[in-house]
């Protein structure tokens, strides 16, 4: 039996680019989250019988919403939900299931890498069938929606079994409760190189992988322990708990520090890798080496070639804006496409589905291929092991390597965090306003080539982004970038990313803040970051 429920819109809620993330406590007022779910339904046609692919980090409510979901999902006339078991979908391996299924869409259920618990943080996206995160149009349409809706629908059944897998019938729609960690394993052994990696373990390489108590401690549990023959104790924080223990599952220097730590003292493994609370962004720290994200991007697209699933070569690149000049150059020597897009995976999407390129990255930690459509910590984690595994050489020696034949790009982003949102918004107006005038300037040490603000034609269905971030080019290749972020929860964040690139070997090794600093000085020179946060310091240096 189907009820329609009668609610008030939501006026607030401006779905970002990760979907809708808000307080717990914001979800579970009386319709709210039935109000998002009826406005993503009622802004897609022609689902009437098909497949809706369901799960989530298994954050604190996760197991609510799903039964939430699947009575709308009934009554709204989709024909079947594939739903992980317990309730968990890590997002890449939801990103795969709606392709493999050919399901219409899904509905992922995380916050990423904020925290969770009954006062922080959850979140409710929709992917599309190619299996990444909605489009623009969608989305706007999902915004404008959620303004007017006034009502839902919604079956009547008892709460599904999560736990137990196999297929139910509830308000006349197949539920079908599936192996979380199956079909993306399957999806891994195909692209991998699974006996090398094994026969690396076996040779006694040693890896600490932290799944933070998220989404990934089931995947890595199947690939890498029962698959793989890693030592089970080198899972760190194998098992997803609702508040991920307290802590916030983002790997990054501050959030994983007792990984970082671990792999810069004498007791350090090999390898060392953490994934988030969905299962999409990764960190890499080799023994005494932190690999950046933008360095990660550009040495795996080098080395690609070494993995059976992209023996072939790569079809193109494509970065996020912000992230460094580093895979640029790899792209040339490979003669391939490069792509510079805005921040945010959704821009990928239409590069990879018209194979325009085989390997995307963000600087935010953020890898992955056309193998599905979302990031993927995992995979890159099992792409960097089996490079090893090929090249028989440390991390650091891979680091070096390329260095020495690409040249070192130094790379860090400093964010300054809840800010006031009219003085950020002054800040980047401010230097909106001096744009035009900048080349030839003289900052400190540094001479500006060009400055701009960051327009994205897209070169598959012609769509234009415009105003994705203010870009300042040094000569000799220094380039400094500032950006509001669109996914913060309090005020405004500011975010500040700066890079150089350094061909002389004798001067690839220093600290990289250091290295940096000229370009951190024009930074403040030029954008009176001081003045308009009153901040002194970042709040987070990555
Ligand atoms: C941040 C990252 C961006 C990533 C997004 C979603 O967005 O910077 O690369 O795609 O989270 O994970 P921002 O807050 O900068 O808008
Ligand atoms: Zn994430």
């Amino acid at each position: 039996m189907t009820r329609t429920v009668s609610i008030s819109p939501f006026k607030d809620q401006k779905p970002g680019t990760s979907g809708l993330r808000k307080k717990v406590p914001v979800f579970q007022a009386p319709g709210y989250t039935e109000a998002f779910i009826q406005s993503i339904f009622d802004s897609l046609e022609g689902f009437e019988g098909k497949t809706l692919v369901i799960g989530g980090d298994g954050r604190f409510y996760n197991r609510d919403v799903i039964q939430t979901a699947l009575r709308m999902a009934a009554a709204n006339g989709f024909g079947r939900v594939l739903v992980g078991q317990g309730g968990i979908l890590s997002t890449p391996a939801a990103s795969h299931m709606i392709r493999k299924y050919k399901a219409f869409g899904g509905l992922i259920l995380s916050a990423s890498h904020n925290p969770g618990g009954p006062t922080e943080d959850f979140g409710i996206k929709y992917n599309i069938s190619n299996g990444g995160p909605a489009p623009e149009t969608i989305t706007d349409a999902i915004y404008a929606r959620t303004q007017v809706i006034d009502r839902y629908l919604i079956a009547d059944f008892a709460d599904v079994d999560l736990d137990a897998l196999g297929t139910f019938e509830g308000g006349g729609m197949t539920i079908e409760v599936v192996d979380p960690v199956a079909d993306y394993a399957a999806l891994m052994e195909t692209l991998f190189d699974f006996d090398a990696i094994r026969a690396l373990v076996a040779g006694g390489f040693r890896i600490a992988f932290d799944a933070m108590h998220a989404v990934t401690g089931p995947y890595a549990r199947e690939i890498l322990v029962r698959r793989l023959g890693v030592d089970p104790a080198a899972v760190l924080n194998a098992t997803p708990l609702e508040d991920f223990g307290g802590h916030h599952p983002d790997p990054n220097l501050v959030h994983a520090k007792q990984l970082y730590d671990l792999m810069m003292s004498p007791e350090a493994p090999d390898f060392g890798a953490a994934s988030d609370g969905d299962g999409d962004r990764n960190l890499i720290i080799g023994r005494g080496v932190f690999v950046t994200p933008s360095d990660s991007l550009a040495m795996l697209a080098a080395n690609a070639h070494l993995a059976p699933g992209y023996k072939d070569g790569l079809k193109g690149i494509a970065r996020s804006m912000p992230t460094s000049g580093a895979a640029d150059r790899v792209a040339a020597k490979l003669g391939v496409e490069m792509h510079e897009t805005p921040t945010g995976w959704k821009f990928f999407g239409n590069l990879l589905d018209a194979s325009r390129c085989t390997i995307c990255g963000e600087e935010s930690a953020g890898t992955g291929s056309d193998h599905v459509r979302e990031k993927d910590g995992l995979w890159a984690v099992l792409l960097w092991l089996n490079i090893l595994a090929v090249r028989k050489q440390s991390v650091m020696e891979i680091v070096e390597d390329h260095w020495a034949e690409y040249g070192r790009t130094y790379y860090s982003r400093h964010d300054f965090e809840a800010i006031d949102t009219d003085q950020a918004n002054q800040l980047i107006s401010a230097l909106e306003g001096k744009l035009d005038s900048l080349a030839g300037h003289q900052v400190g040490s540094l001479t500006i080539e060009k400055a701009d603000s960051f327009t994205y034609h897209d070169p598959v269905d012609g769509s234009v982004s415009r105003n994705q971030g203010i870009r300042i080019f040094f000569e000799g290749g220094s380039r400094l970038v500032f950006r509001l972020s669109g996914t913060g929860t309090s005020g405004a964040t500011l975010r500040i990313y700066m890079e150089r690139h350094e061909h002389d070997p004798a001067r690839q090794g220093e600290e990289t803040q250091a290295a940096l600093a000229p370009v951190i000085e024009a930074a403040e020179a030029l954008a009176g970051i001081r003045k308009w946060t009153g901040r002194d310091a970042p709040t987070v240096i990555t």
